[in-house]
């Protein structure tokens, strides 16, 4: 067979390149570009990096023209119907679902890291009662390297399974406790008899002075969340812990910077942002309105839980929801009137030119927050729920990029500055 490659022709110096086309197991093809500043001294310009592949992965696939995401090759529609988070974990860890030992044994393994040391609940006392949980959340993953001092080596793979069990397992604890302590609640230890999400229901809403029983509805509908949000192969937050990591960083300094990344509004930081959104309409009648003034280029505002960097085509995860919506609030016997103002906005932006020419439809976090927001949990905590799920993402990528060699990440850019200049001293300068 015929290698595939691309042949470039410098105009100017009359030089041509033979660039290979490197295939992956499905998607687009793409061109390695490796040789091309070696040979002909030039750089690509991509920003956003729109059309370039960092890493070959062999996680999760997404094919945004037809709506498709696969986590190991299995469709996101059949984990969600049939699956749990853990086990999700667990394949996105490991590549492959777990036999029935493994899937016990992974899950006895979780549940035995979920307690955090004592200082950690020192440490999140230590910040302003009302500090934002992502600000708390990503310190504190951050100051998890000063505590596992003992097994930091990245080049260790059981030290690196280590922290990624321990990541994931401690992220609701840390998570539930940043909530606590805006309330002014004493830490509720993890329960080690319920599950992921119980567990995590359990430390968030239980206090000492009454019984707490965990809703198996709102349990049920928190897995769903967490798979649907465990990855989400190169996006910003997992390209960011790919970053760190390629440095060398400790996993939990890995960690800590992508939940950073997380938190901003374009990215997972869009889901308390659509919620605020749809307070702020507030009636269907204003809805034309505000559709308007995301289209308006004068207006910074948009249309939040709206356009996707990957999808030209519904995200499939947003359907999901979409139909979880309703029956979690049929479940829970609830009607929320943003359910409906979010369905009227979204009729109105997929019938609007805007919309439709721009290829922007529904993303994950359109319809998530009006879910947590049905199970009691307050709007600042939707990021760190995002995160919660997106953990085993991070950690997957992260264990698979220290398992195979690597470069450091290192972008180039087009200097667009001064030339050379003499130094003036300061009594010259006018
Ligand atoms: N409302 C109004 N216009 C939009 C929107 C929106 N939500 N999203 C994109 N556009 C327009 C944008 O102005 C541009 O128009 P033009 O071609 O006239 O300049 C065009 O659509 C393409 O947008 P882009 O900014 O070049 O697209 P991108 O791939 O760089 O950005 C995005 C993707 C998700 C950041 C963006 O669609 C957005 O800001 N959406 C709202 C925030 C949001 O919901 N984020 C969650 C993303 S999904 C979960 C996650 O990743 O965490």
């Amino acid at each position: 067979m015929t290698e595939r490659k691309l042949t470039l022709t410098d105009s100017s110096s009359g030089k041509t390149l033979d660039l290979p086309v490197v295939a992956g197991s499905e998607g687009d093809p793409t061109i390695d570009i490796t040789r091309l500043n070696p040979e002909l001294g030039y750089f690509t310009y991509d920003p956003g990096y729109g059309t370039t592949a960092n890493c070959k992965s062999d996680i999760t696939f997404i094919d945004g023209a037809q709506g498709i995401l696969r986590y190991r090759g299995y469709p996101i529609e059949q984990l969600a119907e049939q699956s749990s988070f853990l086990e999700v974990a667990y394949l996105l860890l490991y590549g492959e679902l777990p036999s029935a030992a493994e899937k016990t044994g992974f899950e006895r393994d979780i549940t035995y890291h979920t307690m955090v040391h004592e200082q950690v609940n020192t440490f999140i006392g230590g910040f302003h009662y009302d500090a934002h949980p992502m600000a708390i959340l990503s310190g504190v993953i951050a100051s998890m390297a000063g505590f596992y001092q003992a097994n930091l080596d990245v080049n260790n793979p059981e030290h690196r399974n280590l922290a990624a069990k321990r990541m994931i397992a401690k992220m609701p604890t840390v998570a539930a406790a940043a909530y606590r302590h805006y309330m002014g609640w004493p830490s509720a230890h993890p329960r080690n008899s319920l599950n992921y999400p119980e567990n995590f229901l359990h430390m968030m809403f239980s206090v000492p002075a009454e019984a707490y029983e965990v809703n198996p509805v709102a349990a049920k509908a928190l897995d769903l969340l967490f798979i649907l949000h465990a990855d989400h192969e190169q996006n910003a937050s997992t390209s960011t812990v790919r970053l760190v990591g390629s440095t060398g960083a400790n996993p939990y300094a890995c960690v800590a910077a992508g939940i950073a990344a997380l938190w901003g509004p374009a990215h997972g930081g869009a889901n308390e942002a659509v919620l605020n959104m749809l307070n702020e309409i507030g009636d269907v009648s204003r809805v034309g309105e505000y559709v308007k003034k995301a289209k308006d280029k004068n207006d910074p505002f948009r249309l939040m839980g709206f356009g996707h960097r990957v999808y030209k085509n519904f995200d499939p995860r947003a359907r999901i929801i979409r139909k979880a919506c309703h029956d979690v609030l049929a479940d829970l016997g609830q009607t929320d009137p943003l359910l409906d103002l979010a369905m009227e906005l979204e009729q109105i932006a997929l019938k609007d030119d805007y919309f439709v020419e721009r290829k922007l439809y529904p993303n994950v976090d359109f319809y998530s927050g009006i879910i947590y927001k049905a199970l009691g949990i307050p709007t600042s905590m939707f990021t760190p729920m995002f995160a919660i799920g997106r953990t085993v993402g991070w950690v997957a990528q992260w264990l698979e990029q220290a398992a195979t060699a690597h470069r450091i990440g290192r972008p180039r850019q087009i200097y667009t500055g001064y030339g050379e200049r003499d130094y003036v001293p300061l009594n010259e300068r006018g």
